[in-house]
């Protein structure tokens, strides 16, 4: 199974690399715009081979999409990242002209590809990438939900002094400081309710934490974050090509679903081969409903500048 990943910085790099360190695709294909910036990742991580023990062939290409031919999932991290003080939503006159090249160029060598878009903002370059691509709408995943998800788990695990891997939880909505809405209600300590262990205040800055989970990392990093979004873009890659039915929430198209038409946003999805698979309806209650509204609001009119962007 073929990977290819555009955009060899922070978050591309570190997807490939947890890509090849889990065995989970035997050819990944970098590729940049820098020249032989992707060439040279793709050596050192090649380099890892025998110390890390997989057979994963890695490849790099300065902007010759002829290499990432045939892929049957291409990653989309090529734009410029948040710099501290900077929301994902500032980026979208960069990002949503890079977005359009990559898909177009991307598409002409891989017909049957699953894309999965990272570049922010992730809710309004997923859309765009639908519109641009006029592909299957199963096949254009957004990837947030699963980094927020994992972050709000972390937080709550801090909180709880529990193990990260015995907590469920997830945020659904849109990537964005406001409008990601983390379900503390659903959130469970080894399928007890958290709120059995957690006072409401407690509760509320997991919450706070998890929606400016990325902006703490930006103003620490001086850009924005990489191994958990690399480690995130693994395991949605990990469930299309072997087929593993996730539940993942991740930006997808809804046609009524979640009360929302002519918009990606993050909801539950299974994730296999085709995509995504499937929404899960997960029965908000009427706050939750309201939150996901408002946060609907927000990422359309972001969606509503793109024509003048790109
Ligand atoms: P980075 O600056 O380290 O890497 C971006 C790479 O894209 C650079 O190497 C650049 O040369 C390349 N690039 C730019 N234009 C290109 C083009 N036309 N074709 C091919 N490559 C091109 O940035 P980083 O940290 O890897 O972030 C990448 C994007 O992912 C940003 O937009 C960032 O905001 C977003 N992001 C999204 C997350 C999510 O959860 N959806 C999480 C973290 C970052
Ligand atoms: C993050 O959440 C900025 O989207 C990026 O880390």
């Amino acid at each position: 199974m073929k990977v290819s990943v555009i955009g060899a910085g922070n978050v591309g790099a570190t997807c490939a690399d947890a890509i090849a360190f889990r065995s989970i695709a035997s050819e990944i294909v970098l590729l940049d715009i820098k020249e032989n910036f992707a060439e040279g990742k793709a050596l050192d991580m090649m380099q890892t081979a025998t110390l890390n023990h997989f057979n994963t062939k890695i490849s790099g290409s300065t902007n010759d999409y002829s290499k990432t031919a045939n892929s049957n999932v291409v990653v989309i991290t090529s734009g410029i990242p948040r710099k501290p003080g900077m929301t994902r939503e500032e980026l979208i006159g960069i990002n949503a002209g890079i977005v359009k090249t990559v898909t177009d160029n991307v598409l002409k060598h891989s017909p049957n590809a699953v894309i999965v878009v990272v570049s922010n903002p992730m809710d309004t370059m997923t859309y765009l990438a639908l519109k641009e691509s006029k592909l299957p709408k199963n096949r254009i995943i957004g990837m947030g939900g699963i980094l927020d998800s994992a972050r709000f788990k972390c937080y709550l695990s801090m909180a709880l002094n529990a193990s990260a891997n015995d907590i469920e939880g997830m945020v659904i909505g849109g990537h964005g400081d406001t409008t990601m809405i983390p379900l503390t209600r659903m959130a469970s300590y080894k399928g007890v309710p958290v709120s059995q262990f957690l006072a409401a205040d407690a509760l509320k800055k997991v919450a706070a934490d998890t929606m400016v989970g990325g902006a703490t990392l930006t103003s620490m990093l001086g850009t924005s974050a990489w191994y958990a979004p690399g480690a995130a873009v693994a395991s949605l890659v990990d469930s299309i090509l072997n087929d593993q039915k996730m539940l993942f929430s991740c930006c997808v198209a809804l046609d009524g679903e979640y009360g929302q038409k002519d918009i990606c946003l993050g909801v539950p999805v299974v994730i296999g081969k085709n995509g995504w698979e499937k929404i899960v309806d997960v029965n908000l209650n009427d706050d939750e409903k309201a939150a996901f509204a408002k946060s609907a609001d927000a990422v359309r009119s972001m969606n509503n500048v793109l024509s003048a962007a790109v």
